[in-house]
């Protein structure tokens, strides 16, 4: 295998982890840099597991920065760049859209252009580099509860801030291709879940709620229904995708694995309950239905046939091994989960809250 020089954006938080981790264990002879600002979502203690790696080093970064980034890439000859940064929770685009904009946009145009510049003052140019960028499925907006799953080529029409952003940085991606020639991938992929992911996320705040004996909030009447893959089924697509996929194609990435929240909600209470020995059904009380979110997208579901059927991806895990081992790992790892809840979370969650 040759030795490649990779940037993981946004490497210290959910999904970014799962990759930085499988990359390090994966490639030895690779160098691999997670470049992370460390927002309030960003956690080094996501990977203590390979922090003391040979291949691996940790930057801190913002995204928006241009000239520390196109010395970055001089510096460590960069051929590869895996782009998870971004601002990701679509509540909190609702109240600070601008945020949004600056990291989902102009950050993901500022790696562009840095990365334009200097593989284009390279003798070889763009052969051997790659541009991959990691997107959502929520840039094609929301779907009729019978109508067709969302392929490659359904036309985007995002509805939240968060959305629009994604939206916008995905078109400037492929922009740079068309343009430039750039050799870029986007991916749009379904809600992931698994361990490590933020507890301002339905999943793991249910849980933790359910351990704390606290409210569970449900957003209107629980029956948007969202599509969900076990996070290390989607680092393994990314994995393949960026050193398999075709430049300039877009991939859909989901697990064909749709609930409606409400259902979802009762299968983690069922699993939680079980595996803390309450009694069936004991913490159903605590579902309490809350004001909606505003611009609530009805559905989303991915078709990822292209995917399978073009490279042989597959998810591995059926969705109630995956929720099982996501309730073990929560509850298994109490500290970590209460070393974010005891800092600058507490004000946010008061606050979004505060009606319970
Ligand atoms: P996350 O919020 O858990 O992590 C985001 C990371 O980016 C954090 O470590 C944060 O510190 C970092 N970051 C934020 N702003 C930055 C900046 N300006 N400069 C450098 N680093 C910055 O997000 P996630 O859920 O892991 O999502 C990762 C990517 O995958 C995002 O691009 C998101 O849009 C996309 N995605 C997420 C999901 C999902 O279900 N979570 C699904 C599809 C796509
Ligand atoms: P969430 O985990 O916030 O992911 P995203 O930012 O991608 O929407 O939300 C998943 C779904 O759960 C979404 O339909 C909103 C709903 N939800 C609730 O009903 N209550 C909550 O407290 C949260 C956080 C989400």
């Amino acid at each position: 295998m040759a030795k490649r020089n990779i940037v993981i954006t946004g490497g210290a938080g959910f999904i970014g982890s799962h990759v930085v981790r499988l990359f390090v264990n994966k490639y030895p002879e690779y160098n691999i840099i997670n470049l992370d600002k460390l927002t309030y979502a960003g956690n080094l203690d996501n990977l203590k597991d390979i922090e003391n790696k040979p291949n691996y080093k940790f930057v801190k970064m913002d995204i928006c920065d241009f000239e520390p980034f196109y010395r970055l890439m001089q510096e460590e000859k960069i051929d590869g760049i895996i782009h998870l940064a971004a601002e990701s929770h679509v509540d909190r685009s609702i109240k600070d859209p601008f945020t949004f904009a600056k990291t989902n946009v102009m950050g993901t145009l500022s790696l562009l252009q840095a990365a334009k510049l200097y593989w284009e003052s390279l003798p070889e140019g763009y052969e051997g580099k790659r541009f991959y960028h990691i997107s959502t499925d929520e840039v094609y907006g929301s779907l009729a509860l019978d109508s067709e799953l969302f392929r490659e080529d359904t036309p985007y029409s995002p509805h939240s801030p968060y959305s629009a952003s994604k939206a916008s940085s995905d078109h400037f991606v492929r922009a740079y291709h068309d343009t430039y020639g750039m050799p870029t991938i986007v991916t749009n992929c379904s809600n992931n879940y698994g361990p490590y992911q933020f507890p301002e996320k339905l999943i793991p705040l249910f849980i933790n709620n359910i351990r704390q004996r606290k409210p569970l909030p449900v957003y209107g009447k629980g029956e948007n229904v969202l599509d969900w893959l076990y996070v290390e089924d989607h680092a393994r697509a990314i994995d393949l995708i960026f050193h398999r996929g075709k430049i300039a194609e877009t991939y859909n990435i989901g697990g064909f694995n749709e609930w409606k929240n409400i259902d979802l909600i009762k299968v983690i209470i069922k699993t939680v309950d079980r595996i803390l020995g309450n009694p069936e059904g004991h913490s159903l009380s605590l579902i309490t239905y809350v004001t909606d979110r505003l611009g609530h997208d009805a559905r989303y579901a991915i078709d990822s046939t292209k995917l399978q059927k073009e490279l042989g991806w597959e998810p591995s895990l059926q969705f109630e091994e995956g929720i099982e081992k996501t309730v073990r790992w929560y509850l298994d790892n109490q500290e970590w989960i209460d070393n974010i809840i005891s800092g600058e979370y507490q004000k946010y969650y008061d606050s979004m809250y505060s009606n319970l």
